[in-house]
């Protein structure tokens, strides 16, 4: 295999402004990297359109990355997206590097006390293949407890097309929070209880302040975007394709939408700290 270009840019992409949070946590691993990030906010949400929708956009996003941008890695920054498609980027794209998100059910089962664990994931992971063969791997003495959250992704992503999120968007994320909170069972360090909760879904980073309050502090959550960061570096420094500092451009982050450009750029400002100048539209065909 062709060694990547350097100071090429690392692509990621998630059905849309989920995977910031798994951005953010690269910016942060990989200072000196730059990065393309694709969200696919035109057709959002991917957890409720079945997995042969969300494998023809994940294809369309990975190819149009890679003609572009030249990107010398991949990062699927959505759970969803993983699930259903990682398999066919691999063979469609086999010189491409990879890395995707699934949820933590490794850590979160060696982290818990009580051996309940919570899971909150889309309808799209909860019900794939590739999750209940992760959830069979890693369960041993372990109960995990699974709920799909619709409408949850969808609230968070409209949330974002209001520069300063409006109580009402705020409240319906919380009454579907607390909706999914109490399906799962009752949370707590006694016997019985959940103590660990897994966000499943690179959006609910986002509402993690409300799920711990729902919760109580007591509960743990993990989400996994640190260890995407760890991953990726992993596999550059294997391929010997970091990028450098004194390289031009390091450290750049370009963002695209199929959706709204302002709700990118609220988003882009309000997690990331970008201004709306790194934002652009951009039409991928399936
Ligand atoms: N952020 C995505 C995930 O991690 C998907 C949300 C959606 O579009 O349903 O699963």
């Amino acid at each position: 295999m062709p060694s990547p270009v350097r100071s090429a840019p690392i692509g990621v992409f998630d059905s849309g402004i989920g995977g910031l949070s798994v951005l953010q946590a690269l910016r942060q691993e990989l200072p000196h990297e730059r990065f393309v990030y694709l969200a696919d906010s035109g057709h959002a949400p991917y957890g409720e359109k079945g997995e042969p929708f969300v494998r023809a956009r994940s294809l369309a996003i990975a190819r149009h990355l890679c003609r572009e941008y030249r990107i010398k890695a991949l990062v699927v920054a959505c759970n969803t997206a993983t699930a259903a498609a990682v398999e066919t980027l691999r063979s469609a794209l086999p010189e491409l590097p990879m890395v995707g998100v699934e949820p933590a059910l490794k850590p979160a089962a060696r982290l818990s006390r009580t051996h309940h664990v919570g899971v909150l994931a889309t309808r799209g992971t909860a019900q794939s293949a590739r999750f209940a063969r992760l959830a069979a791997e890693h369960a041993g003495a372990t109960q995990f407890h699974v709920q799909a959250c619709d409408g949850l992704a969808h609230a968070i992503e409209q949330s974002t097309e209001e520069a300063a999120p409006a109580a009402a968007s705020t409240e319906k994320i919380r009454a579907l929070c607390a909706r999914y909170t109490s399906a799962l069972g009752r949370f707590g360090t006694q016997d019985g209880e959940i103590d660990t909760l897994v966000l499943g879904c690179t959006h609910y980073v986002f509402a993690e302040p409300l799920l711990q309050a729902l919760v109580g502090p007591q509960v743990q959550i993990i989400a996994t975007g640190a260890a995407v960061a760890r991953q990726t570096r992993r596999l550059l420094e294997q391929l010997q394709a970091q990028g450098e500092s004194g390289e031009p451009a390091s450290g750049q982050i370009r963002l695209c939408t199929t959706g709204s450009l302002p709700a990118l750029q609220a988003a882009a400002r309000r997690w990331l700290d970008l201004p709306a100048s790194r934002c652009a539209s951009v039409c991928v065909q399936m």
